[in-house]
């Protein structure tokens, strides 16, 4: 008896005759379904960094090139017998593999090329968001949407009008990404963890990014006791052109290990409902001054999304800095808004 259970085929068990197919997957989280829209070189890395976290039961990956996603995912998922993950990974071309989704991740679109700014980006990004914006809303309904898409806190504004929802299920990343840089470059000049540097780099991911030094520390010390202010204005300057010192060594196309892994970080906050403080591309209602924008702040995420949005007190010149950078999301948002279609 005990030899026949062993035998059995894994996943399924003998119910009154019958054999009953086990849910697949970790089960120990929230989320059923995570879908990855594009499968580049950050979807196809993001899709691996989920699978391997076991923060879903299915990542589903959706691209329009035929092969491409199918072809990522089931490498990803050969992988699973080595790493040990449960996680199951398929690959789709139809935007209905977004049915059911509790979380949506938005990758797809251009990426920049060298010289090319963020905000070049505008007019071709927003209208494949436009389209997976309607399948959202038509498909999955309750899901929370993280949108990565350039230039971000444009397509995450965008997004979030096309698809209806209310703004605290559609946030942007951005921030995370930047803070890991900035972290990473003061661990570096420091000799210290990484880990215990934390930090916000605020506003808008773009050249108007805004490196917060007076909320920067090392396990509680304050930065600028630590470091010369021209060595400060160093890291600032080399964080806020961190995307373009990577886009420039690569040549062809654009940073995917830190995105993906800053990703995979806001998808575990939502699944295991963390309420982590981090630095997100939110919508503002009166926060900071400002009003119906996407840009990046601190904000708390749990399995609902963006459960509030924390405003930090801020030197006057990082508040100076915040506003111009508000200011240059909505002059993107105004060009948008006069392209045609
Ligand atoms: C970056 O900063 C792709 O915008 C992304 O690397």
């Amino acid at each position: 008896m005990a030899l026949r259970r062993f035998l059995r085929f894994p996943g399924r068990e003998a119910k009154g005759g019958a054999r009953v197919k086990r849910p697949y997957g970790a089960g120990m989280t929230g989320l059923g379904k995570v879908v990855v829209l594009g499968a580049g070189n950050v979807g196809g890395s993001l899709a691996q960094r989920l699978a391997e976290m076991d923060l879903a039961k299915e990542v589903v990956v959706f691209d329009i090139v035929e092969g491409l996603p199918q072809g990522k995912a089931l490498d990803i998922q050969e992988s699973a017998p080595i790493l040990g993950f449960s996680t199951r990974v398929t690959g789709a071309t139809s935007l209905d593999a977004i049915a059911g989704a509790d979380v949506v991740v938005e990758t797809a679109g251009l990426a920049r090329k060298p010289g090319m700014s963020r905000s070049d980006l505008l007019g071709k990004n927003a209208s494949i968001i436009r389209a997976h914006a309607e399948a959202v809303r038509t498909k999955a309904p309750n899901s929370i949407v993280v949108v990565v898409t350039n230039p971000v806190d444009v397509m995450t504004y965008w997004f979030r009008k096309m698809v209806g929802f209310p703004p605290a299920r559609v946030f942007g990343e951005s921030g995370t990404l930047d803070t890991a840089r900035f972290r990473w470059f003061v661990a570096d000049a420091l000799g210290v963890a990484p880990r215990d540097v934390t930090g916000f780099v605020l506003g808008s991911h773009g050249d108007t990014m805004v490196p917060v030094l007076s909320l920067t520390s090392v396990s509680g010390v304050p930065l600028v006791k630590l470091l010369p202010a021209d060595q400060l204005a160093a890291i600032v300057e080399r964080s806020k052109q961190g995307g373009g010192e990577i886009v420039n060594l690569l040549k062809t196309g654009s940073a995917f290990y830190a995105p993906s892994a800053s990703q995979a970080e806001l998808v575990r906050a939502i699944a295991r409902d963390e309420h982590r403080l981090l630095p997100v591309s939110v919508h503002l209602n009166g926060e900071f001054g400002e009003k119906d924008v996407y840009i990046g702040a601190p904000a708390v995420l749990g399995r609902a999304g963006v459960e509030r949005v924390v405003e930090v007190d801020l030197t006057a010149g990082e508040r100076t800095a915040f506003t111009a950078s508000v200011a240059a999301v909505r002059e993107d948002l105004r060009i948008l808004s006069e392209l045609p279609g």
